[in-house]
């Protein structure tokens, strides 16, 4: 019965344990996870761009292989949590189709161009240092086909932060001309980075319900700050200066007082004014026309290994 079954969701709920994709669960609790597992699968995809521009040009084999590696574990990612989303009763075209629509979104932090060999460095660092600031709770997600994408996810998350940051480490130890483009990259990707957890808590949308949940386990603004204080040590080690003159160690806090990035911004692009969102959807487009063939040719197999089964 309705209320003995939202009793039953609760406890689960309350008792830190998961849903699971033949549990009964609320509506709203479903649709919310299809928007955040979609949008985080659409973001793997896509952030496959600013980076893939670099394969071709990458410094040396090695640095090339690394980066080739990343690119494609990013694509394992998305397929990853679309089969996640999956687990909810939506399809992979729904989802698909809802992004090249715009019905659906993609992280802001791809809609940035990749300027010098830095920006593959810096994207390491600080996009998949923030990814995995926001991906270990998630591994602690009430649903459990997302949490479990969440524990594979992050394993390769620290390789694809390490080899960032030892890109950025390379740079800032060589020529002048090496250090300063490490800077310049620090100095375009900082903002945007932070940029990327979102809204203020008190302009989330989903804050609240979504960590009743138990899905968000810890607020936008909490994660930011858990970053900030992250990448000011390491920051150091690199011998660059994080753009913020505002930046300080607040002993009361326990945390560094930071200035927040643009929210305005931020809602700008992920309304779709960014520097690169058309190029970004375009390109996802025209990859989605030219591999129709092999959703074709795959169906058609599949039609045929069927029949040849019941025959
Ligand atoms: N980019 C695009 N949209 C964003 C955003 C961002 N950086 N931050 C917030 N939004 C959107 C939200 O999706 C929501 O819009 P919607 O209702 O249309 O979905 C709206 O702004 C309000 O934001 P909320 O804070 O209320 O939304 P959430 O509670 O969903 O919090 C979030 C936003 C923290 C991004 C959360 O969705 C989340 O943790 N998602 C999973 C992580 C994820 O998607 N990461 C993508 C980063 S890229 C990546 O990980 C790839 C790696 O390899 C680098």
């Amino acid at each position: 019965r309705g209320d003995d079954v939202q009793a039953w969701f609760d406890a689960v709920i309350e008792a830190d344990q998961k849903v699971e994709p033949r549990d009964w669960m609320p509506d709203d609790y479903r649709k919310g996870l299809v928007r955040q597992i979609a949008q985080h699968a659409h973001s793997e995809i896509i952030g496959m761009q600013p980076e893939g521009n670099w394969i071709s040009r990458a410094p040396t084999l090695k640095r090339k292989a690394i980066l080739l590696a990343k690119v494609q574990d990013e694509a394992g990612h998305g397929l990853y949590l679309y089969a996640a989303a999956e687990t909810l009763g939506v399809t992979r075209e729904e989802l698909v189709d809802a992004l090249i629509e715009g019905r659906q979104k993609y992280s802001s932090i791809f809609n940035y161009p990749t300027l010098t060999w830095a920006d593959v460095g810096a994207i390491g660092w600080l996009v998949d240092g923030a990814a995995i600031v926001n991906q270990v709770p998630l591994c602690r997600c009430s649903y459990g086909p997302y949490a479990r994408a969440m524990i594979r996810i992050c394993k390769e998350e620290s390789f694809h932060q390490r080899q960032g940051y030892e890109i950025l480490h390379t740079l800032s130890h060589g020529t002048p001309e090496q250090r300063a483009m490490a800077q310049d990259s620090l100095d375009r990707w900082w903002y945007p980075s932070l940029a990327m957890f979102g809204p203020p808590d008190t302009q989330s949308t989903h804050s609240a319900k979504s960590m009743g949940w138990k899905i968000k386990r810890h607020s936008n603004d909490e994660l930011r700050q858990r970053f900030v204080d992250m990448c000011v040590p390491q920051a150091k080690v690199l011998g660059l200066t994080i753009p913020d003159p505002d930046l300080r160690w607040n002993d009361e806090r326990g945390h560094h007082d930071f200035t927040e990035p643009d929210y305005a911004e931020l809602m700008r692009v992920v309304a779709g004014d960014g520097p690169c969102n058309a190029e970004r959807m375009a390109h996802r487009r025209r990859a989605h026309d030219e591999g129709a063939w092999v959703r074709e040719a795959a169906a058609e197999y599949a039609e045929k290994a069927a029949s040849r089964k019941k025959a």
